[in-house]
């Protein structure tokens, strides 16, 4: 046996019993790394289709809600605030996350209960929508007959084939030029002394790579990291005691862009969540035994802001004129 493959059959037997995995080096996110459904990335065509879906208004209910009016371009594919106000009039329990990166994420919603992103987009059209009114409506309007006639000649205007459109569209809302990214490719005037001290943090006494690793700093696994709350997370989707109050570790690109923070939106700043870290989490219980009080001086805290900060590469997304007839 080859010498490589005999140490990684080593680590795959030992690992299980380390508690947590060897963190990725951070790296920048490559074009290469997407999943497309079946191997087969999307046209430029069928990403302006599920863009034009994305931002239609009648997508979600009462006409008011597109997509988009939660995952803003402008707010970093957020919203800006801690809980989103649903067309019933009731409060979102979770926090909007930014779509940005989630080609690489093996895992959709905080609580990882969807499958992938097509699974997502149909059921966020279909539950939300409670009626499926809305398919009738855009049905009749004549630019999303021809794109979908042209698109999908055999199986035609479906839920289906409008969340196929709406996956590819997310598939190209990629974030990989960031200072940190221009710092990597060797231009060390990229990131500030600050921004410097903070990367250093992030891998060493702030102990963050440890979950937030990779081209999109996530390990895209399910952690209690101890914030006040009472939602069961991905403890409350598969039977395993363990992962009460756990939520899908968050990518850090664009960070800077997407406060509030955390599921519930309970942190409204990045200097707020850096002291959260640094106290060693608030919620005692079931918490990952990863997340230990880190007596970062003040300086220090404000270092590694100023490194999350150095993570922004805006995503850029003109608003499409939406076919109204
Ligand atoms: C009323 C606000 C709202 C609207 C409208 C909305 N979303 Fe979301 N979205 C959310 C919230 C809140 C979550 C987090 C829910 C969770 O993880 O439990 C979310 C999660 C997601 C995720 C998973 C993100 C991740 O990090 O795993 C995707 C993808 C997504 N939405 C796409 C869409 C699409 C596509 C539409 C339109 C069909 C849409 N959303 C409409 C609020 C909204
Ligand atoms: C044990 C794994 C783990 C470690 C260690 C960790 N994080 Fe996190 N981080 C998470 C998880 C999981 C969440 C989401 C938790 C939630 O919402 O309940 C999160 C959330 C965040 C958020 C909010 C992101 C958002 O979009 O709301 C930021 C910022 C962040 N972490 C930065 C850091 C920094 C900086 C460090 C080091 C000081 C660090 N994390 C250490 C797992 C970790």
């Amino acid at each position: 046996m080859h010498v490589t493959r005999y140490l990684k059959y080593i680590m795959i037997v030992i690992l299980p019993f380390c508690g947590h995995a060897i963190a990725e080096p951070l790296s920048t996110p490559d074009y290469d790394n997407i999943e497309w459904p079946n191997d087969d990335p999307a046209s430029a065509e069928m990403i302006e289709l599920g863009k034009m879906l994305f931002f239609d208004p009648r997508l979600v209910p009462d006409e008011n809600q597109s997509c988009a009016s939660c995952h803003d371009p402008d707010m970093g594919f957020s919203d800006g605030v801690a809980l989103d106000v649903k067309h019933n009039g009731k409060n979102d329990k979770r926090n909007s996350p930014s779509i940005v990166n989630l080609a690489f994420s093996p895992i959709i919603h905080w609580d990882g209960r969807s499958r992938s992103l097509e699974h997502q987009a149909f059921k966020s059209m279909g539950k939300r929508g409670v009626n499926t009114t809305f398919i009738p409506k855009i049905k009749k309007i004549k630019w999303y007959q021809d794109k979908m006639q042209t698109l999908f000649p055999d199986t035609g205007f479906t839920q289906t084939n409008m969340a196929t459109a709406i996956g590819a569209f997310e598939r190209s809302l990629i974030s990989n030029n960031a200072s940190f990214d221009k710092y990597l490719k060797g231009n060390k005037a990229a990131l500030t002394p600050s921004a410097k001290r903070g990367l250093e943090l992030f891998e060493g006494k702030g102990r963050c790579i440890a979950c937030h690793d990779g081209a999109t700093f996530s390990d895209y696994s399910f952690h209690n990291i101890g914030v006040n709350s009472t939602d069961k997370g991905r403890g409350g989707r598969v039977d395993d005691k363990t992962l009460i109050g756990a939520f899908k570790t968050p990518g850090l690109r664009n960070v800077w862009l997407t406060a509030p923070y955390m599921h519930n939106g309970s942190i409204p700043s990045l200097e707020g969540v850096i002291q959260f870290y640094n106290r060693g989490g608030d919620k005692a219980e079931n918490r990952s035994k990863l997340i230990k009080p880190l007596h970062l001086t003040r300086q220090e805290e404000l270092d590694l802001v100023a490194f999350l900060a150095a993570l922004t590469d805006t995503v850029v997304v003109e608003r499409p004129t939406i076919p109204w007839n």
